[in-house]
């Protein structure tokens, strides 16, 4: 009933944001003489062009071997695959079996082989050093071959596990590459992560070797690496033989720890260039944790061959580069927008990445995007709506934007991580006169499952509020809450039917937990935990998750991992953590507590203890900075927290007390609880069923 209410309300949305379409189409025309080309490709998207989108988009559904094949041949493969796409064992789909190949071959040696070695592969920006710095891939050749020759000299080889522990620099893109060169599998861990996060990875990943650096920099401080680096292998049981550590100059060095840690420096000096190993196409070139339900580590599986691949075929036809281009992904390399986007995708295709360590904000100011657009000539960019909507707020009227506008080079701007709001939306595309376009992915699948296809010549005007349509390769469906699929514009959980496109293979060390997480809610089907609606067109429109994943400024928070933290501070009996609505970060964490009867520490203090677990335990990306303390938690008879009413709660939307709920006057009590911290809760739209009204 809830989810029919919810559609329906949908269906009003829906035809406003039709209305919308049509008044931005109105509104291109009207757009300056600068964007000529843009208006055309907008404005006349003709039947035919849309026809190149629908055109591969059945071929790749209807004969998946032929069309991934063909995106193969574009690279470089040591032996050929025997067969290309394996589903004997599904889930577990094999592509390119029987393929080798060597990912750091075709990213940078295949490119010096074929004349690119003078251009620049990585251009690292970063204000909050003041330094801007280019690597020809000629140099990122013999850097990445020396660094393997270290990593070879300390044991690492094919199959082994290296863990990357760095700030946005191009020691980090270095390191990822040297692995790959050897066939290790590298896991990489974000910046932003306390001890205890790198420890349960370092233990779960077991890296032979780990890569780390003296600091990183974040605009209002020094983070140094080192302690939190010490801290996690002190926390872990699984100890790494060895630490290769880079100091960055300009900063303090980190202190080594005699037969552990070794000099970055030092040892390229001593090193020798190692050539590509060959591996197997399904063997895997890293993991990627993420964030699941629990607080337990999850780490992605991704597969050599069938990742190289599609990435590489993603540059042109989703995001219409061109070999040569400059693009850039404004991601950090810890999450998976920066694995595929920043490191991998555009170097497999020969182009130049821009590295930006710096925010959308405060490094000087908000104008800070388009000065790197302007200076780097980035012909196509990615962001996350939470970094556009920090400019628009310190700079409504875009003046410090348009000190840099327009630009000869830009061309498109593609948003992702998190809804876009209508608002940051079209002042984005008012401001950039360019087109912006939405598209959805996971952590899991490491590509976009929706887009606008800008290679494909679909309508770069799509309706607003849209992911874009279903990427070649991803058969998505809309179920609804009967298991029938879902009428156009019916709400429903977003499916996509197997076999699964090349690049996600199986969660580390937990075959049946790759299964049971996303294959068994529909037999043939791969669950994205998204819920959204399909329009008449075939758009999809992701709307929100319908786990307990909390989406913090584009980043993925478990409620689970935050709860965890919070139990670990003494006096707390019981947690439950869930998203709240945020204007900046779109979601923030909110902790609501429940302290032993008899702690004698005031609640002021105790949920100052709680944010400092938190930050302490999992770091300060979390941005778990509001907790409260409440008298008590609805819990269902088999003591699970009913996290999604709370979070309707918080909210004020309205929501429906479950049926299994124990005690439902924990409900009053949080009301309570909520109203005294500034909250506007909702209240249950079933209550009268358990407090029946007095007449
Ligand atoms: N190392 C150490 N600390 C880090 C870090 C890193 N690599 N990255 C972030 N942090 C810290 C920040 O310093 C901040 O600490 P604080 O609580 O002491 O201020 C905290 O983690 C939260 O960081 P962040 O989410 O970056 O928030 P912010 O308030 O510093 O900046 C925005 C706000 C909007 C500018 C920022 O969130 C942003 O750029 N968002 C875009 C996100 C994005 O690109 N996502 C990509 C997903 S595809
Ligand atoms: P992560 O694995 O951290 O990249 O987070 C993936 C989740 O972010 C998805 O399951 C969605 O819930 C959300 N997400 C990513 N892109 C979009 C988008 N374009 N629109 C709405 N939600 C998105």
């Amino acid at each position: 009933m809830a989810g029919y209410i919810r559609a329906l309300r949908w269906r009003g949305g829906f035809q406003a944001f039709k209305r919308s379409c049509h008044a931005q189409k109105t509104r291109l025309l009207w757009l300056s003489q600068d964007q000529n080309c843009f208006q055309c490709r907008a404005l006349s998207s003709t039947p035919a062009c849309r026809n190149r989108y629908e055109e591969v988009f059945r071929r790749s559904i209807e004969q998946p071997d032929d069309f991934w094949a063909e995106a193969a041949e574009k690279l470089v493969w040591h032996k050929k695959w025997d067969q290309v796409l394996d589903n004997s064992n599904p889930p577990f789909t094999r592509w390119f079996v029987g393929g080798e190949l060597n990912t750091c071959y075709n990213a940078v040696d295949r490119h010096v082989k074929s004349g690119r070695g003078d251009q620049a592969a990585i251009i690292h920006d970063s204000p909050v050093t003041a330094s801007v710095a280019h690597i020809t891939y000629k140099q990122l050749q013999e850097k990445v071959s020396l660094l393997a020759g270290v990593l070879r000299k300390h044991g690492v080889q094919k199959g082994d596990r290296v863990l990357i522990y760095m700030p946005m620099i191009p020691e980090a893109v270095i390191a990822m590459l040297a692995c790959a060169r050897l066939g290790a599998i590298h896991s990489l861990v974000f910046g932003g992560f306390a001890s205890k996060e790198l420890a349960t990875r370092v233990n779960h990943a077991e890296p032979k070797v780990v890569i780390s650096a003296n600091c990183g920099v974040e605009p209002t401080r020094v983070v140094p690496y080192k302690p939190m680096l010490d801290g996690a292998i002190d926390l872990s049981e699984f100890k790494p033989s060895s630490c290769i550590i880079f100091n960055r100059p300009h900063f303090d060095p980190a202190p080594l720890k005699a037969g552990r840690d070794f000099c970055w420096e030092e040892e390229m000096a001593g090193s020798s260039l190692v050539d590509c190993v060959p591996v197997s196409a399904t063997d895997p070139i890293y993991l990627l944790y993420t964030s699941g339900t629990t607080g337990m580590p999850k780490a992605v599986v991704r597969p050599s061959g069938g990742y190289a691949v599609v990435l590489h075929w993603t540059m042109s036809n989703v995001y219409g580069m061109n070999p040569g281009d400059v693009w850039w992904a404004a991601s950090d390399l810890g999450w998976v927008v920066g694995h595929s986007y920043i490191a991998y995708a555009p170097l497999l295709h020969g182009n130049t990445s821009v590295l930006f360590e710096g925010k959308p904000v405060g490094t000087p100011d908000p104008g800070t995007f388009f000065r790197v657009i302007r200076d780097h000539n980035v012909k196509g960019m990615f962001t996350a709506p939470t970094a556009l909507r920090a400019i628009r707020a310190e700079d409504p009227e875009g003046k410090f934007a348009k000190k840099y506008l327009p630009t000869d080079s830009f061309k498109v701007l593609f948003v992702a991580g998190e809804h876009c709001d209508h608002e940051t939306m079209d002042w984005t595309k008012n401001l950039l006169q360019t087109p912006v376009l939405d598209n959805w992915w996971q952590t899991e699948t490491g590509w976009p499952i929706t887009s606008t296809c800008y290679g494909l010549d679909m309508d770069l005007n799509p309706p607003s509020g849209v992911t874009g349509k279903p990427v070649p390769g991803w058969n998505v469906k809309v179920f609804n809450a009967a298991g029938k699929e879902a009428e156009v514009e019916e709400l429903g959980e977003i499916y996509v039917k197997l076999p699964l496109p090349p690049s996600f293979s199986t969660l580390w060390k937990a075959d049946e937990r790759f299964k049971e997480t996303y294959f068994t809610q529909k037999p043939g089907y791969y669950a994205t935990m998204d819920s959204g609606v399909r329009d008449e067109h075939g758009y999809i429109c992701v709307m929100s998750r319908s786990d307990d994943v909390i989406n913090v400024a584009g980043h993925r928070m478990s409620a689970g991992a935050l709860e965890e933290a919070i139990l670990e501070c003494g006096d707390v009996v019981e947690a439950a953590v869930v998203g709240v609505p945020d204007k900046l970060k779109g979601m923030v964490p909110l902790g609501l507590c429940v302290i032993k009867h008899d702690c004698i520490t005031s609640h002021e203090e105790m949920v100052k203890n709680v944010i400092e677990a938190v930050r302490k335990s999992v770091g300060p990306v979390a941005a778990f900075k509001k907790a409260l303390i409440v008298p008590k938690l609805p819990k269902t008879r088999s003591g699970k927290v009913a996290r999604n009413t709370l979070a309707a709660m918080a909210a004020g939307k309205p929501f429906q007390i479950p049926v299994a709920i124990e005690d439902v006057t924990a409900y009053d009590y949080l009301e309570a609880s909520f109203q005294r911290a500034g909250y506007q809760p909702a209240e249950a739209t079933n209550r009268d069923k358990f407090y029946p009204r007095k007449h």
